[in-house]
């Protein structure tokens, strides 16, 4: 019998300070009005810079709650993937940091992946891969991120977008006669899209220094029109091509959990691809963009409030910096 995965619990961790657009017209010369139509965010949440709420703490909480749901404890985890573009540090990796947090002692494979708002999906669909060849049995996909730490909140662009949050879940071998399983899987990069989202100082080629923090030339810089453009042409290829690859059709998924980066992308997508908007999962509103928390957060309140159930057919979708994207069809 061929191995089929099965996400076997889930859990997510958000920060306790929540951030409304009205308390962002106290920061920079913008509205909520304008916010909301533009982008369908109303608030969220940001990190304590006191710690506590470092992106490997939520991931520990979240991870936790997900080991509860799955009925599994830390050292039956034997690999950990870690999402996210703000770590807590440069080195050692975050999965790391995670693992001794967890107090796993099967010292199991613990590595970051770094590709933004695509990380889950990246995850995912490697997780995926590792179960089927056996390379691993229980593998926790974690997006953390903290990008409230890395924006310009100056700039009335980019600020209103973003938030801080965690979702994870651990994937593994479904049992036999069960009929949850990964259906398709697709990553792909377009890398000649990384001016549109970038963030060229602090790395090895122009390291930090004060003055490029006096200037403000620290921070992610993004085209936001551009990505717009990109992103529900990505998002729309990305579900043919799942759905192709699955041999379904639209009409077979009951539920589209996209990457959270705007209401206006999700719906153009929605349309472009032809799901009603009643099938997809949206909580922009909430926590604005958590980069690769969004998928597996959106993911998690919706198995918790009952609308997707065991036995529905999921599709991750999502896109981000890189320019990365990549789809998981599932059966949950
Ligand atoms: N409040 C008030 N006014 C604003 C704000 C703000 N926060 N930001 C911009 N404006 C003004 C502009 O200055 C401009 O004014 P002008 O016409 O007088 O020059 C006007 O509003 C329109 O600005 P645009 O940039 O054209 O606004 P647009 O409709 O394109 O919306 C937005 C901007 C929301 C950023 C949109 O382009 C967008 O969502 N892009 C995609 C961003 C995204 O999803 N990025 C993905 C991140 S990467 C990832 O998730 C992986």
């Amino acid at each position: 019998m061929t191995t089929q995965t099965k996400i076997l619990g889930t859990g997510i961790c958000l920060p306790e300070k929540v951030m409304t657009n009205f308390d962002l017209e106290k920061v920079v010369d913008t509205n909520d009005e304008w916010i909301y139509e533009r982008t369908g965010i109303k608030a969220r949440r940001i990190c304590s810079t006191e710690g506590g709420e470092w992106p490997t703490d939520l991931a520990e909480k979240a991870a936790w709650r997900a080991l509860e749901a799955a009925a599994l404890t830390p050292d039956d985890i034997d690999m950990i993937i870690f999402a996210s573009v703000t770590p807590d540090v440069k080195l050692p990796n975050s999965a790391s940091i995670l693992q001794q947090k967890l107090k796993i002692t099967n010292q199991c494979a613990a590595m970051d992946i770094a590709v933004a708002c695509s990380g889950f999906v990246y995850g995912a669909n490697m997780a995926d891969s590792f179960i089927k060849t056996g390379m691993a049995k229980k593998v926790l996909v974690v997006g953390s991120e903290m990008l409230s730490r890395e924006i310009d909140w100056s700039d009335r662009t980019i600020c209103i977008l973003f938030g801080d949050g965690c979702g994870c879940a651990i994937f593994g071998a479904a049992e036999e006669g069960e009929t949850s399983e990964v259906l398709a899987t697709h990553l792909g990069t377009d890398g000649s899209g990384a001016e549109f989202f970038d963030q060229p100082i602090g790395g090895a080629v122009t390291p930090l220094t004060a003055e490029h923090i006096a200037a403000g030339e620290h921070f992610m810089r993004m085209k936001g029109r551009e990505m717009f453009k990109v992103a529900t042409r990505t998002l729309a290829e990305n579900a043919r091509i799942v759905l192709k690859k699955a041999g379904l059709s639209l009409e077979d998924v009951d539920w589209v959990v996209p990457h959270q980066a705007n209401i206006r992308i999700i719906e153009t997508t929605a349309r472009l691809i032809g799901v009603p908007m009643e099938k997809v999962i949206v909580n922009i509103e909430n926590y604005g963009n958590t980069s690769a928390a969004t998928v597996p957060i959106a993911f998690h309140e919706a198995v918790m409030d009952g609308r997707i159930k065991r036995g529905d057919i999921v599709l991750f979708d999502a896109f981000g910096a890189g320019l990365t994207f990549g789809a998981t069809l599932l059966r949950y």
